[in-house]
Formats: C-alpha cells, sequence, structure tokens
C-alpha cells in the first residue's frame, strides 16, 4: 500500500486535542516525519512523545511571533522542505455585539486569523514545488449565526486567505485550500455546547448524516489536501459538516 506522505515532513500546530491531534495521527500514519506545536506541550507529549517520526514537539502559542519563529527554526535545523503545513489553531467565545470589547476582538483574529497566516509566512522559505498548505475554517465562515460575529468574520478571512495563498503561491508549485468543518466531537466543541446533551442532541438533528464529526472525518479531508492525491485542487474550500449547511 502507497502512503500519502512516506519520508516527508509536515507541520501541524494546535496537535495537542481535537482536529488539530488527529491530522497529526493520520499523516503518522500515512509515513510522515512531523513537526507539532502546541501551547499545551505537556498534552502533546503524552500523545505523541516517544514516536521516531515525531522530530520536535514545540511548546508555543500561535499568537506570539516569536514562537511561531521557534517551529520555522525546528524545521530550518532537519534541512529538510515540508511537505504540508497545517495550522489548526483557532476558536472564539460566544459573546453578543453590544458586548464584544476591543480586546476580545483583537484576541479573536489573532487566535485564527494572524495565527494561520503567521505559520504560513515562517514556514514558506521551507516550502517548495509540491508542498501544500491546509487552513481550518469553519462552516461559521459563511454564516451568521449570532453570538460569534468575530469568529464567524475570523473564519471568513481563513477562506480567503486561502484563496490568496493558492492565487500568490501557484507560481511556486505550492497550493493552498481550505476546509470548513461543521460540528466536530472534540473539546472546543463540548465546550461550545457546554457539555449540554441537550444542546449537542439539537445540533446532531441538523445534520443530515446523522452523526457528529469525528475528528478523524476532518483528519482524512486534510490528508487528501495535503497530499498529491489533489494536485489539481487550489483555492478550494472543502465543507465537511454531513450536510449541515445545506439541510
Ligand atoms: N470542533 C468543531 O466543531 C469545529 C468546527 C469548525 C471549525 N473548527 C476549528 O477547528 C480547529 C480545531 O478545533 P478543535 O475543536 O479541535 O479545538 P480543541 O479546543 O479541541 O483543540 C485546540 C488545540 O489548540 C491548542 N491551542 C489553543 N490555543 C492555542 C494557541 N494560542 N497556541 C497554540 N495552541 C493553541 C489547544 O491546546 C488544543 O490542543 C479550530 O480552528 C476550530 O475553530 C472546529
Amino acid at each position: 500500500m502507497n502512503l500519502l506522505f512516506e519520508n516527508e515532513l509536515c507541520v501541524v500546530t494546535g496537535a495537542a486535542n481535537g482536529i488539530g491531534k488527529a491530522i497529526a495521527q493520520r499523516f503518522l500514519e500515512e509515513g510522515a516525519d512531523l513537526i507539532i506545536a502546541d501551547y499545551d506541550d505537556k498534552t502533546a507529549s503524552e500523545a505523541f512523545a516517544g514516536n521516531p517520526h515525531v522530530l520536535d514537539i514545540i511548546k508555543a502559542d500561535a499568537t506570539m511571533i516569536e514562537d511561531l519563529e521557534k517551529i520555522a527554526e525546528s524545521v530550518k535545523k532537519t534541512g529538510r522542505f515540508v511537505k504540508a503545513v497545517v495550522p489548526t489553531v483557532g476558536n472564539g467565545p460566544q459573546n453578543p455585539i453590544p458586548n464584544i470589547t476591543p480586546e476580545e476582538f483583537h484576541k479573536v483574529m489573532d487566535l485564527n486569523v494572524f495565527s494561520s497566516f503567521f505559520t504560513v509566512q515562517k514556514l514558506l522559505p521551507y516550502m517548495t514545488e509540491g508542498s501544500a498548505i491546509v487552513l481550518i475554517s469553519s462552516i461559521a465562515g459563511f454564516q451568521g449565526g449570532e453570538n460569534a460575529l468575530v469568529y464567524n468574520a475570523a473564519k471568513a478571512a481563513i477562506r480567503s486567505m486561502a484563496r490568496s495563498f493558492a492565487g500568490e503561491l501557484a507560481k511556486r508549485g505550492i497550493r493552498a485550500n481550505a476546509i470548513s468543518p461543521g460540528p466536530t466531537d472534540t473539546k472546543g466543541f463540548s465546550d461550545f455546547v457546554h457539555d449540554d446533551p441537550g444542546i449537542r442532541n439539537g445540533i446532531l438533528s441538523m445534520i443530515p448524516i446523522g452523526h457528529i464529526g469525528q475528528p478523524c472525518e476532518i483528519a482524512a479531508v486534510a490528508a487528501f489536501l495535503a497530499s498529491d492525491q489533489s494536485t489539481y485542487v487550489t483555492g478550494a474550500e472543502v465543507i465537511t459538516d454531513g450536510g449541515f449547511t445545506n439541510r
């Protein structure tokens, strides 16, 4: 069986939990060597330390430029090119419009937009013909759900960024795409539904495919977009939501 990333170096941030962790696990199953980063390096280490294909586990706050430079330094030390960069860090508090403060606005934009952009920018010197960028947007990026204005706008910016990376980097042979997950069973999602089975089941009832997404289902799409299985796909967004958006 051919593995998608045999002897390829990939970078995944937010890899300690949830979607980022599932992507890191799937890439390892596909033969990748990985550099992973998360500000919760303890949990990341519990999941990945000791795996000879995990070359580095970096404690990095993806909103801090000097921490993103640490990831680039780690890549530089390997002397290798990066096949795929997958910055997954993102989230946002629930808050009605009148209560959103300038501090919260900046924080949510930093956590989602700044972190995605500068993770990629810092790693671009180590990307080459055939490399791929996979950004994590959300169905929130094209919905107007209440109490999430800044998160919704941030995820829309990430969709846009995937298209701009694609347009500007095509001449270097680098592809860029976004995944827009719908509800996906992670700690982030549990926090969002306040661990309330009623809210969770209410969301479940709106997913035509009949289950809440599993992180591995997002990881499968990331593996496709990051690999040479998708050499003609760039500037695209893959809605991965069990039909939630188009119900
Ligand atoms: N779970 C969903 O339903 C869902 C739906 C759509 C989009 N998304 C997006 O998918 C991505 C992952 O979400 P998740 O649900 O897996 O989240 P999660 O909260 O389960 O995991 C997030 C990971 O990111 C790390 N992290 C958080 N802030 C960080 C920072 N500043 N620097 C470095 N690491 C940091 C955490 O330690 C954790 O390991 C996010 O961008 C989220 O917006 C999630």
